[in-house]
């Protein structure tokens, strides 16, 4: 395993590593320039082998939830294994936070970064057809992390890649991130049922919890009266986005530190996980990561898809090209 260290001219340093392509750390600084991790994570990798939580990884073939695992494709039915529940979870039990993955550095133009692949073989965990997967971490003197995810396949299959990475942008050892302002622009979520498994319906989200269309702390309406907010336990839900193409999606502000995490997209959803099914695990350098004391915001096209013929499709065929970019843009300031 090969730990890879990325700093730029700003001093924003991340590290990866092969195994998963898991981001291990990244500090940037706060309003005052002070630098601080803002990642959760462990010290050791067998931690991360171990772990179920998915800590910085990278996510594949499937990004949330596939309906019991199963699903049909030009006639031919799929068991994918099971995982979470009745379901199919993040591609599986060795999904692709749990491979190990080439890497190779890069270096010029204001920008260095990681370029990782790996074959994923037909069957793998139930998916049909050889994938070829590429996925690159740039890390810019424009103090952004641009996610470049690729893959072609020799049998029609789902994909749907993404980043678990858990923010704190207090610090990743600083408690609950309650008090995160988030901004989301997108006026429904996909409901799910008591597994998290989309109805397959749009909900808007105008007059409920969900709404943060306007910049809203986390904590102010998180254990709401509302039956999505008892299904997730808090906030686990994707966000059905506004607008296409790369775009500005979400946009999350820390008060203490003054931090501002932007989130980029090209893809048509974010799942916004708040957390809730943290409970003490033992992080990096001792710190102990309660409830909700990190989020996600899961740039990917919409769980279970395969069995949503009203959702768009996440199908690749063999000749196309699976592409797509995420940004995570970091910035401070006081307001
Ligand atoms: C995703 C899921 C959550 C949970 C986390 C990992 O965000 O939607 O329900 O499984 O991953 O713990």
């Amino acid at each position: 395993m090969q730990t890879y260290t990325l700093k730029n001219a700003n001093g924003i340093e991340l590290r990866a590593t092969n195994y998963g392509g898991i981001i291990t750390s990244l500090k940037t600084p706060d309003a005052d320039g002070n630098m601080a991790d803002i990642v959760l994570g462990f010290d050791d990798l067998q931690s991360y082998a171990d772990q179920s939580v998915y800590f910085g990884a990278l996510i594949g073939r499937y990004g949330n939830r596939i309906a019991e695992g199963r699903f049909e494709l030009n006639g031919e039915s799929y068991q994918l294994t099971v995982n979470d529940g009745p379901n199919h979870l993040h591609g599986g039990d060795r999904g692709f936070h749990k491979v190990v993955w080439d890497a190779e550095t890069f270096e010029g133009n204001g920008e260095r970064g990681i370029v990782f692949t790996y074959t994923s073989e037909d069957g793998e965990e139930g998916y049909p057809g050889t994938l070829q997967t590429r996925v690159t971490y740039t890390l810019t003197d424009d103090d952004e992390l641009i996610l470049d995810y690729e893959a072609t396949t020799d049998q029609a299959t789902p994909i749907n890649l993404t980043q678990h990475t858990y923010f704190n942008l207090a610090g990743h050892d600083s408690g609950d991130i309650l008090g995160h302002e988030l901004m989301i622009d997108s006026d429904h979520i996909t409901p799910v049922d008591e597994t998290l498994i989309p109805t397959g319906e749009l909900m808007p989200v105008e007059n409920t919890a969900f709404d943060f269309r306007q910049a809203t702390a986390i904590g102010d309406r998180i254990d709401a009266d509302h039956p999505q907010i008892a299904f997730g336990q808090g906030y686990d839900h994707n966000y059905a986005l506004n607008g296409s193409g790369l775009r500005l999606v979400a946009s999350v502000y820390e008060p203490t530190s003054g931090r501002v995490l932007e989130v980029l997209t090209e893809e048509p959803g974010v799942q916004f996980y708040s957390g809730n099914f943290l409970a003490g695990e033992a992080g990096k350098g001792g710190a102990v990561y309660n409830i909700r004391s990190g989020f996600c915001l899961e740039t990917q096209h919409y769980p279970d898809s395969p069995n949503q013929p009203n959702f768009p499709s996440t199908i690749l065929e063999p000749g196309d090209t699976y592409q797509t970019r995420t940004i995570y843009k970091f910035s401070a300031e006081r307001r």
